[in-house]
């Protein structure tokens, strides 16, 4: 059957199409122009962090942070295993080996209880992931961090506008990165941001971000030219883009509304179900108020799962799983890193596990009730 409900379908949610025609009309549509400027200015008024910077994507704000951070050639850097490969890429790439973190079997986050064993006097960062949004146990992240003088990078792809002991996701380490991939809460198609949550990486960011040059610093009028003073790339986004987003960003409370009832709506409708076949429903600590990014389900199995998924698209509803295990990839066995893997083989059951039975339902904020009744409907009926 043709699939009816996609997994993931982007929505205009406001005034998207006015602020693209108004940056094209203006004819400012390279980076950091007015639709630029209000992005950071409400990311940074609600988060709450020092500096905003909007990027051309999080994988790329994760790559600014490991150059912030200095790291470089044999560093450590400490990512959960059940992560998208940005996590630890990003890090790779300056030559840092990853070292692989077990998640906790209620949150599917970094185990904080299994981190200190795996900090030496290489490990330079850990980069915890907020997954579906809901918050790492940071409080004892942090602690351990400090008391081994290692970085925090929250990778807060899935979190933004969610809370942890009532403090924003992204506010809470040295630097955080955002996501706003199609299928993110707020997108814009690609893109993403930096967050800098202290004052001294705020001028170097911008450097790096502008290809290495003070080019932010000049169109401030702080130098009378710009020139090449450190690494870089190009890491900005287009206005046209930045546009989009924050037409979606000034909806962001709306965007939210529309998909807590989406959330709270199948956490309702599916609770005897999943109790009746053994299915496990996401867990959100009391001190967490989630982003409201995914609806997940655990199956009982890998067989379990995939006769569901086949299942349910047999009813025109795509189900999908998620991340597989990283330090199961065949990069992490490759000429590169196998050494590496051999060295410090990483031990993550519950990783292993849940990528096995995680499955993901159709989620998008202009999902209408119709659409979750079919995807409900076809949840129910999916046992032969
Ligand atoms: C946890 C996590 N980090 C980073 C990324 C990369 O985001 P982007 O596509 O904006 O580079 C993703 C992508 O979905 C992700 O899930």
């Amino acid at each position: 059957m043709e699939i009816i409900i996609p997994f993931n379908r982007s929505s205009l949610e406001g005034r998207e199409l006015e602020f693209i025609f108004r940056t094209i009309s203006i004819g400012q549509i390279a980076g950091d122009q007015i639709f630029s400027k209000k992005c950071h200015g409400l990311l940074e008024e609600v988060v709450g962090g020092r500096r905003a910077l909007v990027t051309t994507s999080c994988t790329h704000a994760l790559e600014m942070a490991a150059i912030l951070l200095g790291i470089g050639t044999g560093d450590e850097v400490i990512v959960p295993a059940f992560t998208f490969v940005s996590t630890a890429n990003a890090f790779v790439l300056r030559g840092a080996r990853p070292v692989f973190c077990d998640i906790r079997p209620d949150t599917l986050n970094l185990d904080e209880a299994k981190l200190e064993e795996l900090i030496t006097p290489r490990t330079r960062a850990i980069v915890p992931v907020h997954y579906a949004g809901v918050g790492c146990e940071m409080d004892a992240i942090l602690e351990i961090a400090g008391r081994h003088g290692v970085e925090v990078v929250e990778d807060n792809a899935h979190g933004l506008f969610g809370k942890y002991r009532g403090r924003w996701l992204g506010s809470l380490g040295c630097l955080a990165t955002q996501s706003f991939h199609e299928t993110k809460n707020i997108t814009c198609g690609e893109g993403g941001a930096l967050l800098i949550n202290e004052e001294r990486f705020i001028e170097r960011a911008e450097i790096i971000r502008e290809k290495g040059t003070n080019r932010a610093r000049f169109f401030r009028g702080q130098v009378d030219k710009y020139s090449w003073v450190d690494v870089g790339s190009s890491y900005v986004m287009s206005d046209v883009l930045a546009a989009f987003l924050y037409g979606q960003l000034e909806k962001w409370r709306e965007i939210q509304a529309k998909r807590r009832a989406i959330w709270e709506s199948y956490d309702a409708e599916l609770a005897d179900w999943a109790a009746a076949n053994g299915v496990r429903r996401p867990v959100v600590p009391e001190h967490c108020e989630q982003a409201w990014h995914m609806y997940y389900l655990l199956m009982p199995s890998l067989e379990a799962r995939t006769e569901f998924i086949a299942r349910l698209k047999e009813r025109g509803v795509a189900a999908v799983f998620h991340y597989l295990p990283l330090h199961l990839s065949s990069y992490a066995e490759s000429k590169e890193l196998g050494a590496w893997s051999k060295e410090r083989p990483a031990e993550c059951p519950v990783t292993e596990d849940v990528a096995d039975r995680l499955v993901r339902l159709p989620f998008y904020t202009s999902m209408t009730e119709e659409e979750q009744g079919r995807v409900i409907q076809a949840v129910l009926e999916s046992k032969r």
